[in-house]
């Protein structure tokens, strides 16, 4: 089943293969009916054919050298994703990664020079098999990415990845890569040694690999004192270190891959004979976890909201947001980064300047260059009179929670704006339905409910109201997916989807603690179960002011007399004032030390999400959004919910042993 039988070299589909006048072969990758390369069983199987003629060709003397590249704008995003659930056992798992190790090797150990020429996303096996090459070429273009993702998934590189980058980065670069899952430029790639060398653009790869070939050029490795580095007593110092800062991100209990990626370079770190079958083993098992199978769930969650939104005739370019608050001023400024223009209004021209401020560093977190800084500062003006909602293609409301105001600005906005252009409210509190009323057209009022801090959280709400008109929404979808983020449509109700699930939530949390649990043994609970912030931490944070509303609008109560009426009554609203649950001091909450029975503390995990499950599947029986996917999609994405258990009504399922083993 998993060994490879090479593809015939006259058929090639996902490939195409040609030897040139020059006695160069080119392989060229162009996956069939995809936008996107990626390894999957065919493309493998085609390249064990072309392998093959080569070796053959450089046998008989008729070939100088081998090049891969890509015949679309990216070279390989990975391997195929979609294969992963095929795998029912360890066995299994073992049994394709050593058919495709072993043509990876046959790669390596063929006696012409093989070039990696790379445009694009070079990543995890896409990585793997550049790493097989014997000399690697990138652009420096833009879009030029390498990595391995795979932690993200899980596991960790299997292709004798973990070996070969060490061998060409060093221990150090080729970990911190693997460990993070970050995606590297093409300039910090070649100064780490997974590239040799940088083209301009695209328009030089294929001369620069030609010429890379005829001078049989060879990567050179990592230098001798990145290759110290591998041996005992400094790789077990680092060893050690690794597994310091990787359990300061992630558990181990949650995420074993990572820790297990710092045991076998622990143990293997200099070996390469020993490293490569200990990477196979060590892999086998990650692949057919639990967390490694929800994770991919998560991921083809993603790829599910994604794909739903049409590829329609709108693309927006300019948007006007109306209030230059902590909400409107980030979408503004998130707009502008993702290459828009906006412009911000806001009666208070201070609270213009001081958005425009947040803008500048965001923009230069996130842009780095000045010229790029500058640009978009151009593209962010401010407009405290509204003169650009004339000219706007979307135009989004984010000022004070007002029934009254927000509907006179509206019926301001309605007038002024052009046909065609998509209105919106950020309000997470008020009924799209009472917003839209005094409109002339109420039809056209959608909600766009981003969550704070807009720069980080990925997932928007996609409101509809009882009287939304579906085109509105579809653009609504568009334009979230023009700014990077997840659109998930929702039907108006109150707290929508993700408020209404994470009320139950946090209030459950104030309910235990005002009943005498202690409130760092509840925090630590939901961060055992793998909730991002405990309840009481997160309470803090949202401010105890905008809890209790949320708790009396969506009706969770009682909130009279309950201890967060008492804070409330007495200005302690959380982090915002320095106190609340917590003391807040530098922006962290001052916990007790205390240490707590981790049985305990897991059985108090599963309680705590308890009320967010079940009010998941009221919103699902309700369907406020289309399906269980999309509940577990926008909670997961929206409140942080611990992807490796794929979702609330996913776990929920699991735990009623409801799910089968591949997801
Ligand atoms: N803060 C959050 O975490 C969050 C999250 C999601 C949605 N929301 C919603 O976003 C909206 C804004 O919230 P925020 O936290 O940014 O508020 P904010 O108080 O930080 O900002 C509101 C801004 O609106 C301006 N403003 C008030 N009336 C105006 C008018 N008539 N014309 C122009 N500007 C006006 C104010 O000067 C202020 O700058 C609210 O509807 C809120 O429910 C907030």
């Amino acid at each position: 089943m998993s060994e490879l039988i090479p593809a015939d070299i006259d058929k090639l589909k996902d490939w195409r293969f040609e030897i040139d006048f020059e006695e160069i072969a080119w392989a060229i990758f162009d996956r069939e009916g995809e936008s996107m390369n990626s390894l999957g069983r065919r493309p493998t199987e085609e390249l064990a054919a072309i392998v093959a003629k080569v070796e053959d060709a450089a046998e008989k003397g008729e070939v100088r050298g081998l090049i891969l590249i890509s015949g679309k704008e990216n070279f390989i995003a990975g391997a195929d994703i979609r294969e992963f659930d095929t795998f029912d056992t360890d066995q299994d798992v073992e049994d394709a990664l050593n058919a495709t190790i072993g043509l990876f090797d046959r790669i390596e150990n063929l006696r012409v020079p093989v070039i990696a020429a790379i445009n694009g996303f070079c990543l995890g096996g896409g990585l793997e098999l550049a790493m097989a090459c014997h000399y690697r070429i990138a652009t420096r273009e833009e879009g030029t990415r390498l990595g391995f993702p795979e932690v993200k998934l899980g596991i960790f590189p299997g292709l004798n990845g973990t070996v070969r980058s060490i061998e060409l980065a060093g221990a150090m670069d080729a970990m911190g890569i693997m460990l993070t899952g970050r995606m590297v430029r093409p300039g910090p790639a070649r100064a780490m040694g997974i590239v040799d060398q940088l083209v301009p653009t695209h328009h030089r790869l294929r001369w620069a690999a030609r010429k890379a070939v005829l001078q049989k050029r060879k990567s050179k490795g990592a230098p001798w004192w990145k290759k110290l580095m591998r041996k005992a007593p400094i790789r077990d110092i680092l060893a050690k270190q690794m597994r310091k800062k990787t359990a300061e991100k992630v558990r181990e209990e949650h995420y074993p891959a990572p820790f297990r990626l710092i045991d076998l370079f622990a143990k293997f770190g200099d070996s390469r004979r020993r490293m490569k079958p200990a990477e196979t083993t060590a892999f086998a098992p990650l692949m057919t976890s639990d967390t490694a199978r929800n994770l991919r769930r998560v991921f083809r969650l993603t790829e599910m909201l994604k794909n739903e939104v049409p590829k329609d005739a709108f693309k927006p370019q300019r948007v006007h947001v109306v209030g230059a608050g902590t909400m409107g001023g980030d979408i503004a400024a998130w707009c502008v980064v993702c290459g828009m223009q906006a412009s911000l209004q806001d009666l208070s021209e201070e609270q213009l300047d001081k958005a425009l401020a947040r803008a500048k560093k965001l923009f230069k977190q996130r842009l780095r260059t000045k010229p790029a800084v500058d640009a978009a500062m151009a593209r962010l003006i401010a407009d405290k009179d509204g003169k650009h909602v004339s000219r706007a293609d979307v135009i989004i409301e984010a000022i004070v929670e007002k029934l009254e105001i927000k509907q006179k600005v509206f019926a301001d906005l309605e007038a002024k704006m052009k046909p065609g252009a998509i209105l919106a409210t950020n309000t997470s509190s008020l009924q799209i339905e009472d917003i839209a009323k005094p409109l002339k057209d109420p039809g056209r009022l959608i909600g766009l409910h981003f969550f704070n801090p807009v720069p980080q959280l990925p997932l928007v709400e996609v409101i509809m109201g009882v009287g939304t008109r579906e085109e509105d929404v579809r653009k609504g979808c568009s334009f979230v997916t023009a700014i990077r983020k997840f659109p998930l449509i929702v039907k108006s109700c109150p707290g929508f989807l993700v408020n209404r699930v994470l009320a139950p939530y946090m209030l459950d949390g104030v309910r235990r603690y005002q009943e005498g649990e202690p409130r760092e043994k509840i925090d630590q609970a939901a961060l055992k179960f793998g909730m991002p912030m405990g309840p009481l931490e997160l309470s803090d944070v949202v401010g105890l002011d905008i809890c209790k509303h949320v708790a009396e609008t969506l009706n969770i109560g009682p909130v009279e007399d309950s201890e967060l009426d008492r804070l409330v009554k007495n200005g302690k609203l959380g982090k915002k004032t320095g106190e609340g649950f917590y003391v807040w001091d530098k922006g962290k909450p001052k916990r007790q030390q205390a240490t707590f029975d981790q049985d305990d503390l897991e059985v108090l995990g599963s309680d705590l999400v308890k009320p967010m499950l079940d009010e998941c599947e009221r919103a699902l029986a309700e369907r406020i959004v289309e399906s269980a996917d999309h509940v577990d999609a926008g909670v997961i994405f929206g409140t942080g919910f611990a992807p490796f258990r794929g979702g609330p009504l996913h776990y929920r399922k699991q735990q009623k042993g409801e799910t089968a083993k591949a997801v």
